[in-house]
């Protein structure tokens, strides 16, 4: 290859960061650097395809094998397509997979399934999608600077993936402050338990860290995803915001946006929609979400909606026009590909990247193959149940790692890994030596199937009908209020 053909990629790199005023690539996961590469390679073949200019085509090459050279160096591997990092596998098709595929364990924003039945391997999944495992050592640190007990979520690894956690909290050591950013897809107006899960921790850390939170209601992508009129999902974002108020979330320090209203209103958030998709390909979405070329275009541009509210000046009446404020999103690792994206672009358009905490998902009753998942009734317990309906499908529904007779059940005992009652138990009973002595007496044989489902339905009825109480008081007026865009009690 000749000296000039370099120039030319050079001049192509410092051309499409004309926006930056960041440290332009910053460091890339072995995961951003594949899925460059993915994309990278369908540039190359389209280009062969339209039978582009001859120097066109060779620097499209030439980043192609430089981007080979450092994924090997990242890594120690050869790149090869449909293969992720670390994994050894034999592409299952030629299609890319939305997560970068895996032999066993699909994780996308739209799948999630598993034939395990203790669940997805989440060891494995942090390889895959080059995040950091939270540790002992990130648990001590959160509990050092926020001088509180850390929340049993995180004790006991729901919480169990991070990406920069320790860049946020030396940050905020030196008293630089951050904000909250997660979210909610409206799909119907009855949400399950495990919608619960992010709501509840993320309001513990804005409780522990006295930050602002914003919490986007994704009507629009429902509309794009589901059969539904734009009215219903609007009305569904309404009607999920008083089930997120319920969870107790200070108005004062809370913005809930709904995209079909926000959008609209707020200049400051399309112009950064409109910046990450100046920054996004087709390519790379195609090898981010396995977007298809029949796939409508409003879900191709969807993920720049879930990227922008990761950037402060997305919200001016909050922070003050400030582009630099560091946010932190609590979610569910399904929604991680939206996030790499993001992680991508932010240095090419000035921002610092968002941080990350990842949860793992909640099961579903029949077992953790697979979510507990809305348009499935008997595989969830909805925040709407009663106490008798709870009660009902605990005992038929809840798969059980229990022996078939009680002679057996006492002389071999349970398998807690793979019986929902007990994984439940470790999301809803707070009290950790509690939780460790029904493990232990239901591996021995001493607590039976039955007395744990028991243990699981009382535990669930109080915290349910809490909720209920709580939703009720929820006023019109005070979601409105919470949806109003207005400064918060923070100083930026
Ligand atoms: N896409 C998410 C869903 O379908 C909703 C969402 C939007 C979200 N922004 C988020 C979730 C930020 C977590 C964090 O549920």
């Amino acid at each position: 290859m000749t000296t000039p053909c370099v120039k030319v990629i050079y001049l192509v790199g410092v051309k499409k960061m004309t926006d930056c005023q960041g440290d332009g690539e910053g460091t890339n996961s072995p995961m951003e650097v594949y899925e460059k590469l993915t994309a990278q390679g369908e540039e190359v073949r389209a280009l062969k395809t339209a039978k582009a200019e001859k120097a066109e085509i060779d620097a499209a090459v030439q980043l192609l094998l430089k981007l080979k050279v450092d994924y090997k160096q990242l890594t120690g591997q050869d790149y090869k397509a449909g293969c992720p990092p670390s994994e050894t596998c034999v592409a299952p098709d030629n299609r890319p997979s939305a997560d970068g595929a895996n032999d066993e364990d699909t994780v996308d924003p739209w799948n999630v399934s598993t034939s395990n039945a203790k669940g997805v391997d989440y060891d494995k999944l942090i390889v895959r999608f080059g995040s950091s495992k939270i540790d002992q050592e990130l648990v001590d640190r959160i509990e050092k600077v926020s001088g509180q007990k850390p929340h049993h979520f995180l004790r006991r690894g729901i919480f169990f993936s991070h990406r920069d956690m320790h860049q946020v909290l030396d940050a905020y050591e030196k008293h630089k402050s951050f904000y909250l950013y997660t979210g909610r897809g409206p799909s119907s107006d009855s949400m399950h338990v495990g919608h619960l899960i992010p709501f509840i921790f993320t309001k513990w850390l804005q409780d522990v860290f006295d930050i602002p939170l914003v919490i986007q209601l994704t009507d629009d992508e429902k509309y794009l995803w589901k059969d539904l009129t734009l009215e219903e999902c609007h009305r569904y974002a309404v009607e999920n915001a008083k089930d997120i108020i319920a969870c107790g979330f200070d108005v004062n320090k809370t913005f809930i946006f709904s995209d079909l209203e926000y959008m609209g209103a707020s200049p400051e958030f399309y112009r950064n929609v409109v910046k990450i998709q100046k920054h996004v390909t087709f390519n790379q979405v195609k090898g981010i979400f396995g977007f298809t070329d029949s796939d409508c275009i409003g879900k191709i541009s969807f993920p720049a909606i879930q990227a922008a509210p990761s950037f402060s000046n997305s919200f001016p009446q909050i922070f003050k026009g400030r582009k630099d404020i560091q946010c932190l999103i609590p979610c569910a690792i399904d929604q991680d590909p939206y996030f790499r994206m993001t992680r991508d672009v932010a240095p090419r358009i000035g921002h610092p990247k968002p941080a990350l905490l990842h949860s793992t998902f909640f099961p579903a009753l029949q077992g953790a193959q697979t979510k507990m998942s809305a348009s499935d009734a008997n595989s969830s317990i909805f925040l709407t149940d009663t106490p008798k309906q709870i009660k009902n499908k605990v005992n038929k529904h809840a798969f059980s790692g229990g022996k078939d007779t009680v002679e057996e059940h006492r002389k071999y005992g349970g398998n807690p890994d793979v019986d929902v009652a007990f994984m439940y138990l470790t999301f809803f009973l707070e009290d950790d030596e509690q939780l460790e002595k029904i493990r232990q007496d239901y591996i021995s044989g001493a607590l039976l199937t039955g007395e744990l489902k028991k243990l699981l339905i009382e535990t669930l009825q109080p915290i349910i009908s809490q909720h209920r109480e709580q939703r009720k008081k929820v006023t019109d007026e005070r979601v409105k209020h919470f949806m109003t865009p207005r400064p918060l009690n923070f100083n930026f």
